[in-house]
């Protein structure tokens, strides 16, 4: 069946192919390799320098901040972080402790991992989905927390009763033939574990809820959690709605990081690409498109420079972009104002054991709640070490709005009380360092990611180079909020820009 395609089969899609320029691309054509700049040193712009470089371009790399990544930041003891306003934060993490403050996890399909191999960034699994983490609904009068593998014993076993029922009953008649209904009734019997025809397909808990006396020795046979709640409180505490998030491309398990930190991938980048070409602290002020060429101004300790160059890719957010003057006309100056950048935040809370290890089985994964810190993450590494870091909120929108808004004090504080509801008093207790990020307070960035009322017109026209002006970021591709975005459209503009030069 899957060979004449009437069944799912397991193929990997193909991505966009990719061929980065070569040096002997240029011998039989008597061009040379032009100059570019590149503004932004965030992956997008890493990416596209160090494709370039391959062939030979002579490109350099103009970075606001005083170090390369962007949004790929980690955060480890030492490390300052400063907000726009002024506040200050220097981070006390213990020795082998990080938190990434940004991009924190890889889907196997995406471009970042075929770096991470061409760079050698050694990486290890990211648990994003874990049945012993958590889901809490506050708003749902739920009075304690879930474990992921209840909520979903629970509603996969009354959907699975309700269209059991339904389909004995012959409300799907319509639809199904004798033959469908005797094998999605076998199907549903597995998928939600509930019990026989004789007993109305009724839905009455199994050992999938978990245990309140773990399985042992002899005797012990266990004691299975439950009975279960209600089919009406199971809908009612919403815990289903968490449940489609691992079904999602770009959240299924499995899922990778670097060893030891995301900004592996932003360093080997600089590496390859070449200290000597990477300007940090250059704030770029002004933009200019000429025939032939471009010219760029920007401020680095103190004092006005310029830079020329044959090409410019503006690796920079549009917010960002859209204040710095140029002369590329009003259409593009409408495009950049179009994206709408949205807010994120994180904090990252060490503590001085790993009780979510030790008391509560949790090695990685994520609670999923409706607090405004939105999810709590576990780490996926160190385990049953010393000392352990959560995140203690991931959060979007108007709640990381809401913390952008406080002191790191008070956002600890919060964070605290709204994690004591899922993990008791005891999450108050040992905690021995904690970082705060609120992306629209980044100086440079400010914004976790934008966001497009539609790809119209304006996508479409910063997708093309604006004479000698390329964009280029995740925010010009189909996976915003990914490296895989910035990759993909580095890997674009390098690709149209590349092949201008060999036919110029
Ligand atoms: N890539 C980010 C993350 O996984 C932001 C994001 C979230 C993007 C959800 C798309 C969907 O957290």
């Amino acid at each position: 069946m899957g060979a004449l395609g009437l069944a799912p089969s397991a193929e990997a899609a193909t991505k966009a192919p990719f061929q980065p320029p070569r040096p002997s691309d240029f011998r039989l054509r008597g061009r040379a390799a032009a100059r570019v700049l590149i503004l932004g040193g965030g992956v997008a712009g890493l990416a596209a320098a160090y494709e370039l470089g391959k062939a030979g371009y002579h490109c350099t790399v103009l970075e606001a901040r005083d170090r390369v990544g962007g949004r790929n930041l980690t955060l480890r003891g030492g490390d300052r972080l400063t907000e726009m306003g002024g506040a200050a934060q220097r981070a006390e993490f213990g020795r082998g402790q990080y938190m990434n403050a940004g991009p924190a996890r890889i889907a196997q399909w995406m471009t970042t991992m075929d770096y991470c191999r061409e760079l050698g960034v050694p990486l290890e699994v990211f648990t994003n989905t874990n049945a012993e983490a958590l889901i809490y609904n506050e708003s749902a009068g739920m009075d304690a927390p879930v474990k992921w593998r209840t909520a979903k014993a629970d509603v996969y076993g009354y959907i699975s009763e309700l269209l059991a029922k339904a389909t004995d009953q012959g409300a799907l008649n319509g639809r199904l033939t004798a033959d469908d209904k005797e094998r999605l009734l076998s199907f549903l019997a597995d998928f939600g574990a509930i019990g026989p025809k004789s007993g109305g397909y009724a839905y009455t808990g199994t050992g999938r809820r978990g245990y309140a006396v773990d399985p042992g020795a002899g005797a012990q046979a266990g004691t299975v959690l439950g009975p279960p709640p209600s089919l009406s409180d199971v809908l009612a505490s919403g815990v289903g709605r968490s449940l489609s998030f691992e079904f999602g491309y770009s959240q299924a398990m499995l899922m990778f990081q670097p060893v030891g930190g995301m900004d592996a991938i932003p360093r080997a980048l600089a590496e390859a690409v070449g200290k000597g070409r990477i300007r940090t602290g250059a704030k770029v002020t002004g933009i200019t498109d000429r025939t032939g060429g471009t010219r760029v101004e920007y401020v680095q300790n103190g004092r006005t420079r310029a830079a020329e160059a044959d090409y410019v890719i503006a690796a920079l957010p549009p917010h960002i972009l859209a204040r710095i003057p140029h002369n590329l006309g009003a259409n593009v100056q409408a495009a950049l104002g179009t994206p709408v950048p949205a807010s994120t935040g994180k904090i990252g809370i060490e503590y001085d054991g790993r009780w979510w290890e030790r008391d509560e089985n949790i090695y990685g994964g994520i609670t999923n709640t409706d607090l405004d810190l939105a999810t709590i993450w576990y780490p996926s590494y160190g385990y049953h070490g010393r000392s352990g870091l959560l995140i203690g909120y991931y959060n979007f929108g108007s709640a990381a709005d809401a913390y952008a808004r406080m002191t790191h004090a008070q956002r600890l504080r919060r964070a605290l009380d709204q994690g004591a509801k899922i993990h008791g008093p005891r999450y108050r207790r040992g905690v021995t360092a904690s970082v705060s990020i609120a992306w629209s307070r980044q100086e440079h960035i400010e914004g976790g990611w934008i966001g497009w009322p539609d790809r119209g017109a304006e996508y479409r026209l910063l997708n093309e180079p604006q004479g000698n002006v390329y964009f280029c970021g995740d925010w010009l591709s189909h996976e915003i909020a990914w490296q895989h975005g910035s990759f993909e459209s580095a890997r674009k503009v390098v690709t149209e820009l590349h092949q201008r030069v060999l036919k110029s």
